[in-house]
């Protein structure tokens, strides 16, 4: 089956990339489209905040990959967008999501319309087309385990928006057995790079660095995550496209577990503008998977998060028009919503090692303040 599937999607071969236009999918599209094979590619992406057309500026402005997209602006809770889309490819690439766990606890609504009832509709599509391949690859199902978790820990889902990854998640599964269907699922750890979102800790700590502005970090900062660099988590997914077996889950770990004092001391920004600020609630302690399924697959991550931030960093710096236009319209209602009485009742966060709030972080020069160039 697999390499059937590496085979059918080789040179030539027409994906759908449902939410193409988001971070890691337009991270997928631009990788796969740079490979120059002839693969063609659909996008179907609503555009909602979280999806952004000028990801794909770069693809559109090169004639030859521009040659070799479609761009549709749609819904994929929507059979009539989504049935002829599916028909007409050899595989499906599903990012299609809302993104972050903050907003779902403000609206969950949209997590649920997105993240269950947006997989059902393609799940009837690829059904009715029998002959595409489905990947779901997007942001991670939560659960809390001790050590990494693997694919075959029990579910728990601590936030709407987990819980509506693991509704999908279990709806695909019922698909491939109740009806055949080849599908695999990735679950991937916490991704960071280009293009992300604001909303997210690492472009909203580099982009609020960047401005002088407060980090507001939750509670006492000791959360652990494994952070994965957007490019390795896009490639992980075409490696499962192509070479998973239907019906099976991957993790796709990150490359650094670190707390999120780690991952701030490493902005290399003075501890000052931090403020430790009311915790999430349902806040998970840790997320961390086990990638050993993943590496018998034959996938490793090619990034270092020091490597991986660097690049970060560097293009939030030489992008701010993208992320300006991201932290405007209805951005600072959500900030004051999401932030506003947090930081007002936040205090200075201590900083690592020490017991005085002042000072800066370890390191040496400031990596937020230097030349992108240099
Ligand atoms: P986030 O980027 O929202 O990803 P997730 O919730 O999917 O893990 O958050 C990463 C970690 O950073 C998480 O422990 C919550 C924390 N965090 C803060 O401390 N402050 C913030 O403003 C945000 C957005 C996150």
């Amino acid at each position: 089956m697999s390499d059937a599937n590496a085979a059918r999607l080789g040179a030539g071969a027409r994906i759908l990339v449902t939410g193409g236009a988001g971070f890691i999918g337009s991270a997928y599209v631009r990788d796969v489209l740079a490979r120059a094979d002839g693969t063609r590619i659909t996008v179907l992406d609503k555009l909602t905040y979280a999806g952004n057309r000028s990801n794909l500026a770069a693809v559109e402005a090169d004639p030859e990959q521009a040659s070799r997209l479609r761009f549709v602006q749609g819904d994929i809770a929507e059979p009539g967008t989504v049935g002829p889309l599916v028909a007409d490819v050899d595989a499906v690439v599903n990012f299609a999501a809302e993104s972050h766990v903050d907003r779902s606890i403000l609206d969950p609504e949209a997590f649920l319309r997105t993240g269950v009832i947006g997989v059902h509709v393609l799940l009837e599509s690829v059904r009715a087309a029998s002959f595409a391949r489905t990947a779901r690859g997007d942001a991670p199902v939560r659960y809390v385990a001790e050590g990494r978790s693997t694919e075959t820990d029990r579910l728990d889902p601590r936030s709407p928006y987990s819980a509506a990854k693991a509704a999908g998640e279990l709806l695909v599964q019922s698909y491939v057995v109740t009806h055949g269907v080849d599908a695999v699922v990735t679950r991937g750890s916490n991704t960071y790079g280009p293009f992300h979102h604001p909303e997210k800790l690492i472009p909203l700590f580099v982009t609020n660095a960047i401005d002088d502005l407060e980090l507001p970090m939750y509670g006492d900062g000791l959360q652990q995550r494994d952070w994965l660099f957007v490019t390795d988590h896009a490639g992980a997914i075409d490696h499962v496209l192509r070479h998973g077996a239907s019906g099976e889950t991957y993790n796709v770990p990150g490359s650094a577990e670190m707390t999120n004092r780690d991952v701030i001391a490493a902005l290399l920004k003075p501890w000052s503008l931090v403020r430790t600020v009311p915790d999430r609630p349902g806040h998970d302690r840790r997320y961390a998977l086990d990638g050993t399924k993943l590496a018998a697959l034959g996938w490793r991550n090619r990034t270092s998060f020091a490597d991986g931030l660097a690049a970060t960093i560097d293009w939030f710096r030489a992008n701010e028009p993208w992320w300006r236009a991201t932290k405007s319209g209805d951005w600072d209602a959500y900030y004051e919503r999401q932030y506003g009485s947090r930081l007002a009742a936040g205090q200075a966060a201590l900083r690592p090692g020490s017991s005085s709030g002042a000072g800066s972080a370890p390191g040496a020069a400031p990596a937020i303040a230097r030349d992108p160039a240099g």
